[in-house]
C-alpha cells in the first residue's frame, strides 16, 4: 500500500454501535463508492427502544451480508480493500463487539491495516462526504441519541471538546417524550413531523444553563417539565394538544442548541459551523441554525439526510484521515462502550 497514491486508497468502513449494521467503501478521503445500511428499527419498535441483546444478535446475522453488499455495490472484491476502519466506541458493548470482531478478522485475513474509529468523530466527518470542499477549522455541534457535544475541530486530527450534556442527550430527550406521548421509536422524526402542525409558543417549557459562556447542556429538567405537563392534563381529563406539546418541546431544545452553538462558533473565532448526528435531521434545528448563521455571516454545513444518522461511510472517512496520521490499531483492539471524544 505504500506505493499507492493516497487519493486512491480504498477504505472499508464498518459500523455496528447501536441499531444499524452498516458497511461502506470509500476511495481516498471523499469519494464514496457504496454506503449500505441495514437498520434494525422495526425489530426494536415493539419494545419502544433498542434492546441491546437483540441488537447484538441482529448484527451477527447481518454483518457479513452487509459487508458483501457494500463491496458489490462498489464493484469491488475483498482483495481491493487497502484498509479497514471500524467503530470501537462509544455504543452498546455487545453491538460494538460484532463490528470490531469482523473488522479485525478481515484486516488480519487480508493483511491490511486496521483503524479503530470513534463514532462521534465519525458523525462530524460525515460532513466531508456531503461537502467535498469542506476543510477544518470549524466548530461542530454533535447531536445524536447518545450525545450532545460542542467540538472545535482545529484540524483533521485535532479536536477539543468545548462542552457536552450533563444528563440526557438531545435525541434521547426527543425519544423519551415521544414514547410517553405514545409515538413509535425512534421518536425524534415523529416529534419533528408532529411539531409542524403545532404552535411552538403554546407552552413555555424551561431552558437550562442559558447563561453566556456555558457550553454544557442539560435536558432532564425540560423532560420532567413536559412529563409533568402531560400528567397534569391527564389528571384534569383535558385532551392533550400533542402537536402543540411537540412543537413547544422542540422549540425549547432548539433554542438552547442554537444559542450555545452560535456563541461557541464566535468565541472560537471560526467562520464555519458544522452540524452532525441523528438530530441533524431535525427541520426546526436546521432552519434556526441556518437563520442564525446567515445573520452573522457564518457558513453552515450539515450532512445529507442519509449521512446524518448512523452509517459506515462516515466511519470510513474518519478512518482515512486517521490513517494519514499513522493512527492504526492492531488485533488487540477492543470495544470501548464509554469512549470519549
Ligand atoms: O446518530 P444517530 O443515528 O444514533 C446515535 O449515535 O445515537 O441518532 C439517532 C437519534 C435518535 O434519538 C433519533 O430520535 C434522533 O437521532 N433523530 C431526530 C430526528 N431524526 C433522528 N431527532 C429529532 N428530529 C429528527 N428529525
Ligand atoms: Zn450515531
Amino acid at each position: 500500500m505504500e506505493h499507492k497514491d493516497i487519493n486512491n486508497i480504498v477504505t472499508l468502513g464498518i459500523e455496528s454501535s447501536c441499531d444499524e449494521t452498516a458497511a461502506a467503501v470509500l476511495r481516498g478521503g471523499r469519494e464514496l463508492l457504496s454506503n449500505v445500511i441495514d437498520t434494525q428499527i422495526p425489530d426494536h419498535q415493539k419494545y419502544g427502544g433498542v434492546v441491546p441483546e437483540i441488537a447484538s444478535r441482529r448484527h451477527i446475522v447481518n454483518i457479513l451480508p452487509v459487508i458483501d453488499a457494500a463491496l458489490k455495490e462498489a464493484g469491488m472484491e475483498k482483495q481491493d480493500i487497502d484498509q479497514v476502519a471500524v467503530t470501537y466506541g462509544p455504543g452498546l458493548v455487545g453491538a460494538l463487539l460484532v463490528g470490531v470482531s469482523a473488522g479485525k478478522s478481515l484486516a488480519y485475513a487480508l493483511d491490511v491495516p486496521l483503524i479503530g474509529v470513534n463514532h462521534l468523530e465519525g458523525h462530524i466527518f460525515a460532513n466531508f462526504l456531503s461537502d467535498p470542499a469542506l476543510e477544518p477549522p470549524f466548530t461542530a455541534l454533535v447531536v445524536s441519541g447518545g450525545h450532545t457535544s460542542l467540538v472545535d475541530v482545529r484540524d483533521y486530527n485535532a479536536f477539543s471538546l468545548l462542552g457536552e450534556t450533563r444528563d440526557d442527550a438531545a435525541g434521547e430527550a426527543f425519544d423519551k417524550i415521544a414514547r410517553v406521548m405514545g409515538l413509535p421509536y425512534p421518536g425524534g422524526p415523529q416529534i419533528d413531523k408532529l411539531a409542524r402542525e403545532g404552535d411552538p409558543d403554546a407552552i413555555d417549557f424551561p431552558k437550562a444553563l442559558m447563561e453566556d459562556g456555558n457550553y454544557e447542556f442539560s435536558f432532564s429538567g425540560l423532560k420532567s417539565a413536559v412529563l409533568n405537563y402531560l400528567n397534569a392534563m391527564k389528571m384534569k381529563r383535558i385532551e392533550i394538544p400533542k402537536a402543540d406539546v411537540a412543537a413547544s418541546f422542540q422549540k425549547a431544545v432548539v433554542e438552547v442548541l442554537v444559542k450555545k452553538t452560535i456563541e461557541a462558533v464566535e468565541t472560537a473565532g471560526r467562520d464555519t459551523l458544522v452540524l452532525a448526528g441523528g438530530v441533524a435531521a431535525n427541520h426546526a434545528l436546521v432552519e434556526r441554525l441556518q437563520q442564525a448563521a446567515d445573520e452573522r455571516g457564518i457558513r453552515f454545513r450539515r450532512p445529507s439526510q442519509k449521512l446524518c444518522t448512523d452509517n459506515a461511510a462516515m466511519i470510513a472517512c474518519r478512518g482515512y484521515y486517521q490513517s494519514l496520521n499513522g493512527d492504526f490499531a492492531d488485533v488487540s483492539l477492543n470495544a470501548v462502550p464509554g469512549l470519549r471524544l
